[in-house]
């Protein structure tokens, strides 16, 4: 899709759809009106009849026989100003609403909105526009439904512009980098392998200057000391890869940010196998190593001035004759022994040699994204990313992050007090805690391999992708992430 940010005429608009806010008491926006003057009065015609609902959201379709443009999609909004949650529910009815057509053009940028600004507005509909146009098609026989090709935001003026085009860029990349991740979640187990994510690495690489890619296959990862990471990889047939693209955009010597995705292609649980129901959905388990892809394509995209690292601990987790079992001890990279009691709780123990292994990148910060545990989901549900980190104010620039795109996080605490619950008698620690506080404790067995820098967990196992009819990836938490990163250069 491409996206285009331009000041315009509505009432010589020649593309298939505009796009319109109507308030609460019918009235239009400024181009609304105009639209509405160069029509001889058919809009506040069609509005009498009342067909539009009243329910902030609504929108109504109609083709227009004068004017300009083929169509007018009419959206309803509260009383003005509208609050950003509101405004956010607007950009994706529209959006939704305009997926068949060829183009459209989005007069919302006229709509106003509390505490927030224009650039701000862009980039939540281009944002809305670029999600919606996404859907998963690779293994559909029938023919594709093509998606919107153009996306146009109007600006009132020049000087308006400049922050219009602005907030585009920022939301069309985001889009782009969800919908890379989505795609990447949506593969089946069986095509995307550790293999797979590490020719696509390599492919990303290729095409750009500014991004190398390194791929450590299971023999060095043995040679240094891997063995958490290879004590699940060591159970499938399919080789496991710890997979670093590194993209340096910003001044040589600028120490990066360190994403660090949980790349687990399929989880069954290991000898610890999980019961056959939604068995199917942990082919979503490497969502985080999916949300790292998307980020990197869109740094790569953008130019961006950063220099950023995306890590993927990628593993395939099966039960076999090699598989790890309970009660087997394991050494990390890091030296600390660790008493295996569940080997489905192969996340942390992917992660805690990368998380080990990313010190000699030397990050600013170190960031880890992962489907970690259906604790997690039981606490928040699919609205909030649970949020862990050692140091406040990368945690308070997380969350604001979150705030600002409506992917958004919660901090949940990684108090000393949880640590007791991963005591061993046979190793330095065990794998999982009790049933109580399933998330904290999971993220309380990271935090020890991170001591030596600062750094954030996510845990996306609720937000990553939806079940039921719906099912499918979201591209969590790739907005949030972006916004991060460019809120620091
Ligand atoms: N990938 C799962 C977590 C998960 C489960 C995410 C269901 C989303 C939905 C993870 O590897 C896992 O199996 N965790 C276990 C940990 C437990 C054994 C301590 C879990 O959450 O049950
Ligand atoms: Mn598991
Ligand atoms: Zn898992």
């Amino acid at each position: 899709m491409q996206f285009i940010a331009k000041v315009t005429d509505i009432s010589k608009q020649r593309s298939a759809c505009v796009i319109l806010a109507v308030d609460d008491k019918d009235q239009l926006t400024q181009s609304g009106s105009d639209l509405d003057k160069a029509s001889h009065g058919s809009l506040g015609t069609l509005l009498k009849r009342g067909d539009l609902g009243k329910a902030a959201g609504s929108t109504q379709l109609v083709s227009l026989l004068e004017g300009a443009a083929e169509r007018v999609l009419l959206v309803r909004t509260g009383k003005a100003p509208v609050s950003q949650t509101e405004f956010r529910k607007l950009a994706n009815a529209s959006a939704k609403a305009v997926t068949g057509l060829k183009d459209a053009t989005s007069y919302l940028i006229e709509v106003s909105v509390r505490d927030a600004d224009i650039e701000w507005q862009a980039q939540q509909l281009a944002l809305a526009a670029g999600l919606a146009g996404y859907k998963f098609t690779r293994f559909h026989s029938e023919a594709k439904p093509h998606p919107l090709a153009k996306f146009t935001l109007h600006a009132a003026d020049k000087k308006q512009l400049s922050a219009v085009q602005k907030g585009t860029d920022l939301g069309s990349a985001q889009a782009l980098g969800s919908n890379i991740a989505r795609e990447l979640g949506n593969l089946p187990g069986n095509l995307c392998t550790p293999t797979y994510l590490a020719s696509e690495a390599k492919a990303l690489a290729k095409k750009h200057p500014k991004l190398t890619t390194t791929v450590l296959d299971n023999k060095k990862m043995e040679s240094l000391g891997m063995g958490a990471f290879m004590s699940v990889a060591k159970g499938s047939d399919e080789p496991a890869a710890m997979i670093a693209m590194q993209y340096k955009g910003g001044k040589t010597g600028d120490k990066p940010i360190v994403l660090v995705g949980k790349g687990i292609t399929f989880d069954t649980g290991g000898i610890s196998i999980k019961p056959g129901l939604q068995m199917d959905e942990m082919k979503f388990d490497m969502c985080g190593a999916a949300s790292v892809f998307g980020v990197m394509n869109a740094l790569v995209e953008m130019n961006a001035p950063v220099n950023v690292v995306g890590v993927v601990a990628a593993a395939e987790n099966m039960p076999s004759g090699r598989a790890s079992k309970p009660g087997d001890i394991v050494t990390s990279m890091s030296g600390k022994t660790i008493e295996i009691l569940n080997t489905d709780a192969e996340g942390r123990l992917v992660l805690c040699d990368a998380l080990t292994w990313v010190g000699k990148f030397k990050p600013s910060v170190v960031i880890d994204i992962a489907t970690l545990t259906g604790a997690c989901v039981i606490a928040l549900g699919n609205h909030a990313t649970g949020l862990y980190a050692n140091q406040d104010q990368l945690a308070h620039d997380l969350i604001a992050a979150g705030e600002t795109t409506g992917d958004r996080a919660w901090r949940m605490p990684l108090w000393e007090e949880y640590q007791s619950a991963l005591s061993s008698n046979f190793a330095d620690m065990q794998n999982i805690g009790g049933r109580e506080a399933g998330s904290v404790t999971a993220a309380c067995f990271l935090a020890r391999f991170a001591e030596e820098y600062n750094w954030a967990h996510l845990d996306i196992a609720g937000s990553a992708w939806t079940s039921g009819a719906a099912k499918g990836a979201t591209g969590r938490p790739v907005p949030l992430l972006l916004q991060y990163i460019l809120n620091n250069k």
